[in-house]
């Protein structure tokens, strides 16, 4: 990549890789054809149809279109190839399909990952109140259950994925389950939107207490993935950061409250309109303090990209990372690249400089290799980025939208 001139354009948003992946997992659930639409085209979304496929189910992906079409009658696998689910952590959300479907189910323990420990006790915590046997032996997870029985479940943190492996384990329990301390973010509400329309009974999704009715039956349904909001997110920040000016279609902005009030007060112009967002990047970026936080706070997930931001602004920034312990390994990256940038604990002080300069880095995870892309953009001279699978896990074809937006970059297989 080289230094790039200000980005202009359109730029249209992506589905969400955060809500197809529980989706496509959920679509175990029901009988008959279900169709999801909107679907980005990411690496990730190939492991989840593998391992779809692997326990039984057609899958049919129209990738110039971008919906899937997917047929569970006949589910007979219910242990997940170590080979496949290993790839990815969001495998694990098979889960809870599987038991609620087949009542067992046979995972990998997920490892961990450049980012934190990430364990899954409270998915399992989960599984246990709602009757399942639980045993975790040779690095996999077996849980069994005749039939689940609907609990009052209390998450001791407001864990998006094991809050949706619960509301996907107690579909077809009997009565009722409620989930208090339940994550609130808008990959939850598609989520319960998508199993809704198949027939399940959800309720209070989107609030901290979800409360879930037992069904007999799913049946197949079509559903449109919402946006991604933190595709929107990068997006954004590559046009604050390149004082250029971009229009995001496809967006929601009340997904992106908090991006959008940060990146206002580092003096970036954001407008809103029905149609989309348009940012507009001015000379000046004020430095910022950030605090990730559950939805609706400051998303952890905008911390790595963001700090690219805050690493020219002028003054010095302080970002705060609660949800994951580990997540500051794009740090010593654009440390190389010039940034000026020190950790204490789960802390980083940015202070701002004048320029960046392009070297040798690694994308050492999803969200890190896309603020390596952004730093880039204004990095004089040449950055050569490796290991950007990572990158291409959770971003749909980011090289070609930011070509088009007036990027100088080329990607070297
Ligand atoms: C999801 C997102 C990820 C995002 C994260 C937080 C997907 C596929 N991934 O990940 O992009 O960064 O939400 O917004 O949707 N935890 C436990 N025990 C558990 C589960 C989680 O201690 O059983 C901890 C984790 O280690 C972490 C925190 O809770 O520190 C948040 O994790 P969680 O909300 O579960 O994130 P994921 O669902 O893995």
């Amino acid at each position: 990549m080289r230094k790039s001139p200000p980005l202009r354009g359109t730029v249209r948003i992506s589905g969400s890789k955060n809500s197809v992946l529980p989706i496509l997992a959920a679509s175990l659930l029901a009988e008959g054809k279900s169709k999801i639409g909107e679907v980005p085209f990411l690496k990730d979304v190939v492991i989840m149809q593998d391992l779809l496929k692997y326990f039984g189910a057609e899958v049919k992906w129209d990738k110039v279109n971008g919906f899937i079409e997917i047929c569970a009658d006949n589910i007979n696998g219910y242990e997940a190839a170590y080979d496949l689910a290993s790839q990815m952590r969001a495998s694990f959300l098979v889960m809870g399909p599987l038991l609620a479907r087949i009542g067992k189910a046979k995972v990998p323990l997920p490892g961990g990952c450049a980012i934190g420990s990430r364990p899954v006790d409270l998915h399992l915590k989960g599984f246990a109140a709602l009757g399942a046997d639980i045993k975790q032996q040779n690095g996999y997870v077996e849980a069994y259950a005749n039939k689940l029985k609907g609990a009052k479940i209390y998450l001791d943190f407001p864990s998006v994925g094991a809050t949706e492996n619960i509301i996907m384990a107690a579909v077809y329990a009997e009565g009722t389950t409620i989930i208090e301390n339940a994550a609130v973010e808008p990959e939850i509400v598609d989520l319960a939107n998508y199993l809704n329309g198949m027939g399940a009974d959800i309720r209070g999704a989107g609030t901290d207490s979800i409360k879930i009715n037992g069904v007999d039956k799913l049946k197949g349904t079509s559903h449109n993935v919402i946006p991604d909001r933190i595709e929107a997110g990068t997006f954004m920040v590559a046009g604050a950061i390149t004082r250029g000016e971009i229009f995001l279609e496809n967006v929601v902005s009340d997904h992106l409250k908090p991006v959008i009030a940060k990146l206002k007060e580092c003096n970036v112009e954001v407008t809103e309109s029905e149609k989309g967002i348009k940012v507009c990047g001015k000379d000046v970026i004020k430095a910022v303090d950030i605090k990730t936080l559950p939805y609706p706070g400051f998303p952890t997930d905008m911390q790595a990209p963001f700090m690219s931001l805050l690493s020219i602004a002028e003054g010095t920034s302080m970002v705060i990372e609660t949800v994951f312990e580990n997540r500051f390994m794009h740090v010593g990256e654009l440390k190389r690249m010039g940034a000026q940038i020190k950790i204490e604990s789960r802390s980083a002080i940015i202070e701002g400089v004048k320029k960046l300069t392009g070297t040798q880095v690694r994308a050492t995870d999803l969200r890190a290799g896309a603020s390596l892309i952004l730093s880039a953009l204004v990095a004089e001279e040449t950055t050569e980025i490796s290991d950007i699978y990572h990158i291409e896990r959770g971003y749909s074809e980011i090289d070609k939208k930011l070509i088009a937006l007036g990027a100088d970059l080329e990607k070297v297989k």
